[in-house]
């Protein structure tokens, strides 16, 4: 996709013109004003939010709803949904709105999940042009917009088709493109390392573990290393504690979390934010086999902490101990960490905010502050002390399953035990991270859920 910017609405060039009418408006920006007034007096105009109206002819003019809020995600949203319906011309303007924000809805709109039809002609917009404004804006609203697919992307490949040691190879392509340093973690250092929590959920696969950490130190003069750790289960079955077999096929979008901190990383590489931030994203697939860990088995992870593991498909919090010790190991000084971790997420919140839990209240603060600026709904979850006594073991330090209760807050209770007392704030993602309903703005797949919170929170010197 390509975008332009153009001085004057009247030099606009495109196949259709795409202008934003706001929620209770009564008339429209002068060049459309004609087109706009008798469908105004019928009652056609406004719409409600995102709807389109399209008036035919050599260049489509095309109506669409804007949200009351007029915020960024409103912008982002009618980009994307102008995007998804207007798939047939080539090219598209926006008369006005938020730039940064529709350069974003823009690619977030044209993403597709259909990598692997064969007869895969579908049509897409091919060049987005807008009326005025900063060239900074537009270059961040699409690098965003990138990063966003190119986590998509990974999302929503085949489990087939990224085993850990492909998602390794491609965050070293990434990392090469945009100037980041890249370490990949194969099997003998992390046994050298004694990350006996990630061994042990990856011990049941054929693929082997690895763990891949990608650095920016934008901020040289800055004693401060953020930790951006993303769980990286490749495919998550449950393991001996299999999985039923009704929408097992979604558990490749397990990796998510992970997908999500390295496309973070790429996008604050590319800003040359001031900042310095590490990924790491500890990578396993979950599977049953006769050398799969058991319930009952106990592991030790690389902090030295024990754990019982009581259920083989609360794996995620096991991966994700060991990616904490070792971003604490890397020196982090804040950690953040998202993972698709619980389907209590999903029960507690549905598919409309992500579960937030911290140690330290103004750092988790800080965090839901930079999603709200960013326009991605969170909620904090409480993470009192009394938490922690649901997943005591009887053999082991702990428990990897508190049981069917409060299961957001006890997994956020474990990993809690691998951050000391580092500022850390946890984000279960599991409910948004793949949208099961289609909607304008949004096909069915990955959702890129936490992506440009990550980036906002880098940039913003948040910690
Ligand atoms: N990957 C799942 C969580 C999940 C469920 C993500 C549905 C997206 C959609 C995770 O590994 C898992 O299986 N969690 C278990 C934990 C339980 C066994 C303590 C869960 O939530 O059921
Ligand atoms: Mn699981
Ligand atoms: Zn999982």
């Amino acid at each position: 996709m390509k975008f332009q910017i153009c001085e004057s609405i009247e030099e606009l060039e495109a196949e259709a013109v795409v202008i934003g009418i706001p929620e209770g408006a009564e008339r429209c920006d002068q060049r459309f004003a004609a087109a706009a007034a008798p469908l105004f007096e019928s009652g056609d105009l406004p719409l409600k939010p995102l709807e389109t109206l399209i008036l035919p002819g050599k260049q489509k003019i095309v109506f669409i709803g804007i949200s009351r809020t007029g915020d960024s995600e409103a912008w982002r949203r009618a980009a994307s949904t102008a995007v998804r319906r207007l798939k047939k011309a080539k090219s598209i303007a926006f008369a006005g709105g938020d730039l940064r924000a529709m350069a974003e809805g823009a690619l977030v709109g044209s993403f597709s999940v259909e990598t692997y039809k064969t007869n895969n002609h579908s049509p897409a917009v091919e060049r987005v042009v807008f009326v005025g404004g900063e060239p900074r804006a537009l270059e961040q609203g699409a690098v965003i917009g990138e990063s966003i697919n190119w986590a998509r992307a990974l999302i929503n490949e085949p489990s087939n088709r990224k085993p850990p040691r492909e998602i390794a190879e491609r965050a070293r392509e990434m990392a090469g493109s945009v100037g980041l340093t890249v370490d990949v973690l194969e099997e003998k250092e992390i046994r050298e390392l004694k990350m006996g929590a990630l061994l042990g959920v990856s011990q049941g696969s054929d693929e082997p573990p690895r763990v891949v950490v990608l650095r920016y130190m934008g901020d040289s003069g800055s004693p401060d290393i953020l930790a951006y750790v993303g769980k990286g289960i490749t495919f998550d079955s449950g393991g001996i504690s299999l999985k039923s077999a009704d929408g097992m096929e979604k558990m490749k979008y397990d990796m998510a979390g992970g997908a999500t901190v390295m496309a973070a990383l790429r996008t604050l590489a590319l800003f040359r934010a001031r900042v310095n931030c590490v990924a790491v994203v500890p990578l396993a697939e979950n599977m049953p086999s006769g050398r799969a860990q058991r319930p009952g088995d106990v592991v030790q992870s690389m902090s030295g902490k024990t754990i019982e593991i009581i259920n083989t498909d609360a794996e995620g919090r096991l991966v994700l101990a060991d990616g904490l010790a070792y971003a604490r190991k890397l020196g982090a000084t804040h950690i953040v960490d998202i993972a698709t971790l619980t389907g209590a997420a999903r029960i507690a919140l549905g598919p409309y905010r992500v579960g937030v839990m911290g140690n330290q209240q103004p750092f988790t603060d800080s965090f839901l502050a930079a999603a709200k600026r960013a326009g991605e709904k969170m909620w904090q979850m409480p993470l009192d002390d009394e938490y922690r006594d649901m997943i005591k073991s009887s053999v082991a330090d702990m428990a990897n399953s508190g049981g069917r209760f409060a299961g957001m807050i006890t997994a956020a209770k474990f990993l809690q035990e691998f951050v000391a007392d580092t500022p850390w704030v946890h984000v279960d993602i599991a409910g948004i991270a793949w949208n099961d309903e289609e909607k304008p703005y949004l096909p069915k797949g990955p959702s890129g859920v936490g992506m440009r919170t990550l980036v906002e929170f880098g940039c913003s010197g948040g910690l």
